[in-house]
């Protein structure tokens, strides 16, 4: 069965300009909805990772040991990664664009003693001096809020050479299977691939947020390869088996058949 007749990428497009102050807005009003699950985030021995739980035992996306490690978490949110970074002992740095976010990061924070610098910016532009970070991460921050071309660039201006990316968002095969509804994804193709570049769910019927970002495969890799960061690894992520219901617009069934998250991998070569 074929869905409601997709946009043609021109149109969505159009739609974007304000990018920035509409995802600031639309996390400002959010933040206290995410309070609870940063707290449990922020308390779990071991990381997990995504909106499915997938553990870091299985994905490793932290060095293990990050002592004497500059880091930066872009787009930062509630704090939690850059938690657990702060607890591998790297030296921390963390950038988000919602003062409400960073609120709850900066208060669960100091419940845990974490020695993190919060800072309040768009991870587009940080401000912060070139090659003074080891390693940045994103997960469904800058990596999906973000435009492509201006904030990975960033991330490479930031990194020393040798340095490591780390990013997690959703899969480009999850958003041509989600309606322009919002409603969730399907097992029907509800968007063209070619030319992906992200999404409008301002205006959709079911839950509305902000304006997210995303590539295709092949897009992603020509971007890399124009800014000069290598690829180590790439991780398509599953829902686990144990998992049931519908998280983030995705029911656990069609997570655990189709790739519904994607972690890069990247360093700037030395
Ligand atoms: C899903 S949350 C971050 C994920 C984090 N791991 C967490 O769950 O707390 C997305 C965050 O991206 C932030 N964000 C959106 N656009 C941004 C930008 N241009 N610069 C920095 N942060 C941005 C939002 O304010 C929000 O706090």
């Amino acid at each position: 069965m074929i869905g409601q007749a997709p946009l043609k990428i021109e149109e969505e497009a159009a739609m974007t300009p304000n990018y920035l102050s509409i995802n600031k807005d639309a996390w400002n009003a959010d933040a206290a909805n995410w309070v609870d699950f940063a707290k449990n985030h922020w308390a779990l021995e071991a990381p997990v990772w995504g909106t499915w739980g997938n553990t870091e035992a299985e994905l490793h996306l932290l060095p293990e040991d990050m002592t004497g490690l500059e880091a930066i978490e872009l787009g930062c949110g509630t704090g939690y990664v850059s938690g657990w970074m702060d607890r591998r002992s790297a030296q921390v740095t963390a950038i988000d664009i919602s003062r409400e976010q960073l609120a709850t990061a900066r208060a669960i924070a100091k419940e845990h003693g974490a020695d993190i610098t919060f800072l309040e910016g768009n991870a587009e532009a940080t401000g912060l001096p070139d090659a003074s970070f080891d390693f940045a991460i994103s997960e469904y921050g800058a990596s999906i809020w973000c435009a492509p071309d201006k904030w990975l660039r960033e991330a490479w201006r930031l990194l020393r050479p040798g340095g490591r990316l780390v990013f997690l968002g959703n899969h480009p095969l999850s958003l041509i299977c989600s309606p322009v509804d919002g409603s969730p994804a399907e097992w029907t193709l509800h968007r063209p691939y070619r030319e992906m570049w992200g999404a409008d769910w301002t205006k959709v019927a079911f839950e509305p947020t902000g304006v997210c970002f995303n590539l295709t495969i092949s897009s992603w890799m020509d971007l890399f390869a124009d800014i000069g960061f290598a690829v180590t690894k790439y991780q398509e992520l599953y829902a686990p088996e144990d998992q049931m219901g519908t998280r983030a617009a995705i029911p656990a069934d069609w997570a655990k058949s189709y790739p519904v998250e994607q972690v890069w991998h990247l360093r700037k070569p030395e």
